[in-house]
């Protein structure tokens, strides 16, 4: 079987296609919050869907790595590595990571596009300040009185993305309507199925494979 099949066949298997949606910011703006909040969402709505989050990365596949310029970039290639896989095995895969770096997104959407998968970017738009009154695990506490090298926005850089798919405002706002903006443009772009849950494999293909995946099935 082709690997353009299989993924067909997933597709009518599960109803969905894969995509990733990488939640990007700075440490606090929202991002793990708002990630559990579409994850539980989606689920609810028979999709299914997966929460990689960088913090619980970093205990893991990326516990060799650090804080340093080039240890962001590899923390961040790998997320997207293991993104593109889930995304192609038909996940819609939530990425909650910082990832600063404008050059290192770049890069992770080409490797989508490479893959063929899509990637929608998330600016979660929560300003420094604001970041750093909720200061969620004391972590800014910290980068300012020094026990903390290398913090984002304090003594390392965030730059912020200048063409996201979607920018959402956390301050003065619930997570789950964050949450909610965030779905309702997946829906826009016809990315996920509308709040209605349907009957599986009524996801309409395109007809051309289609008629692939019944010859197989012949
Ligand atoms: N609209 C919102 N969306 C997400 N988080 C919010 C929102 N409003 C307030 N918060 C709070 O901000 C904090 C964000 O923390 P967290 O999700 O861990 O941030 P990050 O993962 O980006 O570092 C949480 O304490 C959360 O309750
Ligand atoms: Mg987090």
């Amino acid at each position: 079987m082709s690997a353009l099949l299989a993924q067909v066949m997933r597709t009518g298997l599960l109803g969905q296609q894969g995509l990733t949606v990488w939640l990007t910011g700075l440490s606090g703006a929202g991002k793990s919050t708002i990630g559990a909040c579409l994850e539980q969402e989606l689920i609810a709505r028979h999709h299914l869907a997966y929460l990689l989050d960088a913090d619980v990365q970093r205990a893991g596949l990326n516990r060799d790595l650090g804080f340093s310029r080039s240890d962001r970039a590899e923390n961040v290639r790998r997320l997207g590595e293991l993104c593109g896989v889930l995304a192609q095995s038909g996940t819609i895969v939530i990425a909650a990571a910082i990832a600063p770096y404008e050059e290192d997104r770049r890069l992770v959407r080409e490797r989508h596009t490479e893959l063929g998968c899509t990637f929608v970017e998330i600016h979660v738009d929560t300003s420094l300040d604001e970041c750093m009154r909720r200061d969620p695990k004391g972590l800014y506490r910290r980068a300012i009185d020094g026990s903390l090298a290398q913090f984002t926005g304090i003594s390392a850089p965030y730059e912020a993305p200048r063409a996201p798919e979607l920018r959402v405002a956390t301050a003065g706002c619930a997570p789950q309507a964050s949450a909610a903006l965030v779905l309702a443009e997946l829906e826009r772009r016809e990315l996920i199925r509308g709040a209605t849950p349907r009957v599986i494999h009524s996801l309409p293909l395109d007809a051309l494979v289609r008629r692939k995946a019944e010859a197989l099935r012949r």
